[in-house]
This record gives structure tokens, C-alpha cells and sequence, in this order.
């Protein structure tokens, strides 16, 4: 069995509820993959099964020791218990709430943009990891994401067909990947949160195009929210781009509300989703962080309890802002003062 190559995207014809999945599991496609399938009727015969495998599969490598952060920086509610605390806070920013988001917000593109600088083949994420870890300090901040409900590392790095919360280790980069870097500081109270995909070398023109459209994924969905908009307005842009393009859209993880809280109870599908209606305010702040995929959406979580990897193992990109709803639409808060997003 072991041997056996298993299908990972769905026939063009599906099983009946009571048959076998088509995914090999031995379990009835109702209790299967049924209810996965008819999330996406187009995507379930998308050309995904046209698309060659990837050369080869990301492997892990190692972690190294956990960092630490001199006793002088503020640290996050879960810094040493990993919990993070109620998701509920005042939704709405006003005044110095506002100011102090805006300044960690800049402060995360800050370390952002220093830490793509590196991505060349050659470097590791563990490298990578060391010198965000080192720049938050630097500005005063805490890596928000060391340990989150217990993610062991400052930075999130995500290779190839790793969708999110990819954790550095020594694997050197190739030539030839891509890398999306997900940043996440805690500064004056308030979480700042972008990323970015990368290119390492030379990048063949199909992942290229795939990350060229991530981002216009990602700014068509900012140009989207508006005021007393549905928050579902926002999903439904992005799945209509990437759906052009004949890519998917990972429904498992979604933009979310951030301020004082990392995640908030806000949750912004990138995907079309009705019950996600929701009307946008003016003063929210939250993610727009769309991760769209050559082949299928689906996903398959590594034994590390946290690396998410498409199941088809094609390629996938991400990119990340911050964003404040304003009067006038989405104000994009990860820049640097004066820069162009
Ligand atoms: N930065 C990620 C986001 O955009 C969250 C990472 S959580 C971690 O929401 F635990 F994986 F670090
Ligand atoms: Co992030
Ligand atoms: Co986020």
C-alpha cells in the first residue's frame, strides 16, 4: 500500500455518497471527501491533473534551539504559556490605540523587508529566523510568533508547496524556489503583521506567474473593502482572480482581525464565503493574506504539527498586509513611511 501511488485531487468523475472516496482512504466518499469536493465544483476539475509533480518535495530539516528575548522587551499574554488570551477586544481603533498600531505595523514591514534582502540560494530559514529575531529586538518588539500556541520560531517561512507556518530550519535555499517570509511583531501593545513571496534565483515562469498573481490577489482584495461592505466582498474578488488564472484559493486559513490580540474572532475568508457577511467599519484592523495554489486548495499537515503543504505538493504563494478600514476603503498599515506597498 505503502508503494501505491494515491490520487490527491479529485476525478472528473466523482464517487457516489455511499461508494469509495476517490482519495483512497477506504472510507465512504460522504464521510470523506464529499463535502470538500462540493466546496469547489470548478476547482474539482481544475487542470490540476495536467500540471506536472515538483522535481522534489521540500524535506525538513533542523530546528535549531530556541531564542530568547532580553527581559527588557514587552512580551505578548501567551510569551511563556503559549495560550494566547481572549480573542473579543474592542474591534474599533481610535486615537492612541490607532498610533501605536500604526507604528508596530511599520516596524513589522521594517523587518520584513530586511529579512527579504537575504533570500538568495544558499541562505537557511534558520539564518533568515536569526536576523528577524534580532531586528524586532532591535526596534524594541517581540516576535509574535515565538511561541504561539507553542510555534518555536520568530518568523514564518514557507518554501515551494508549503502554504503557511513554515518552520526555519537549516534547509539551504535553491535556486529555483520560492519563499514566503511572514513576519509578526509585537510592539507598544499591538501585533503588525505581513509577508511576502520570494524568488531564489532563477524561477521558472510558471511559479513566477503564480506569484504575480498572488499579489494581485492580495491588492484586488484591499481595493475591495469598503465601508458597510459585506466582509465577504473581499474573498470574492480574490477567488475571482485566482480563478481566472486557473489557480485555487486555500480555504483552511483566512485573513483575521489584529491589534492587541495576534488573531482576533474576525475572520476574513479569501474565498467567496456568504455567511461571512459581516459589514466592514471604519477603524477595524485586520489581515488580507490570500494563499492561492497551482492545483488544488486542499492541504495535509506535516508531522511537525504546523508546516501546511498543498496535498497535490504543487506550488503555492502568499502575500500579507495589515490593513485599516477607513471612510474612504482599506488603508494598508505594512508599509514603510513613504513607500510604495
Ligand atoms: N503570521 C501568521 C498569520 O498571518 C500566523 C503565524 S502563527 C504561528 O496569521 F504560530 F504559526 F506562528
Ligand atoms: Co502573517
Ligand atoms: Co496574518
Amino acid at each position: 500500500m505503502e508503494n501505491q501511488p494515491q490520487p490527491l485531487v479529485p476525478p472528473q468523475r466523482l464517487p457516489r455518497p455511499n461508494e469509495h472516496c476517490w482519495c483512497g482512504s477506504g472510507k465512504k466518499y460522504k464521510r470523506c471527501h464529499q463535502s470538500a469536493d462540493q466546496g469547489a465544483p470548478r476547482l474539482a476539475a481544475a487542470p490540476v491533473t495536467a500540471k506536472r509533480p515538483p522535481a522534489r518535495p521540500i524535506k525538513a530539516g533542523r530546528v535549531s534551539p530556541r531564542r530568547t528575548v532580553p527581559p527588557h522587551i514587552p512580551r505578548p499574554e501567551y510569551a511563556l504559556s503559549g495560550r494566547p488570551g481572549d480573542k473579543a477586544v474592542d474591534e474599533i481603533m481610535t486615537g492612541d490605540r490607532l498610533e501605536r498600531m500604526r507604528r508596530a505595523c511599520h516596524a513589522a514591514a521594517q523587518v520584513l523587508r530586511t529579512v527579504g534582502a537575504m533570500v538568495r540560494p544558499g541562505v537557511t530559514t534558520d539564518e533568515i529566523d536569526a536576523v528577524a529575531h534580532e531586528e524586532y529586538i532591535r526596534l524594541g518588539g517581540f516576535p509574535s510568533t515565538l511561541n504561539y500556541h507553542g510555534f518555536p520560531k520568530s518568523l514564518c517561512t514557507s518554501v515551494n508547496e508549503v502554504i503557511c507556518h513554515g518552520i526555519p530550519d537549516d534547509r539551504p535555499l535553491e535556486d529555483g524556489d520560492i519563499i514566503n517570509l511572514d513576519v509578526t511583531i509585537y510592539l507598544e501593545g499591538m501585533h503588525g503583521d505581513c509577508s511576502a513571496t520570494y524568488l531564489v534565483g532563477h524561477v521558472e515562469e510558471q511559479s513566477r506567474r503564480l506569484v504575480q498573481v498572488t499579489h494581485e490577489c492580495m491588492m484586488l482584495g484591499i481595493a475591495a473593502a469598503k465601508p458597510g461592505r459585506p466582509v465577504s466582498d473581499i474573498g470574492r474578488v480574490i477567488e475571482a482572480h485566482a480563478d481566472k488564472h486557473g489557480y485555487g484559493v486555500v480555504r483552511a486559513y483566512c485573513g483575521h482581525g489584529i491589534g492587541e490580540r495576534f488573531h482576533t474572532s474576525l475572520q476574513v475568508p479569501h474565498y467567496f464565503e456568504p455567511s461571512s457577511h459581516r459589514r466592514l467599519v471604519p477603524g477595524m484592523t485586520f489581515t488580507i493574506e490570500p494563499m492561492v495554489t497551482l492545483g488544488t486548495w486542499d492541504h495535509r499537515i506535516w508531522g511537525d504539527g504546523w508546516t501546511a503543504v498543498t496535498a497535490d505538493l504543487q506550488r503555492t504563494a502568499q502575500f500579507e498586509h495589515t490593513v485599516l478600514l477607513t471612510e474612504r476603503g482599506a488603508e494598508i498599515l505594512t508599509v514603510l513611511p513613504g513607500e510604495k506597498p
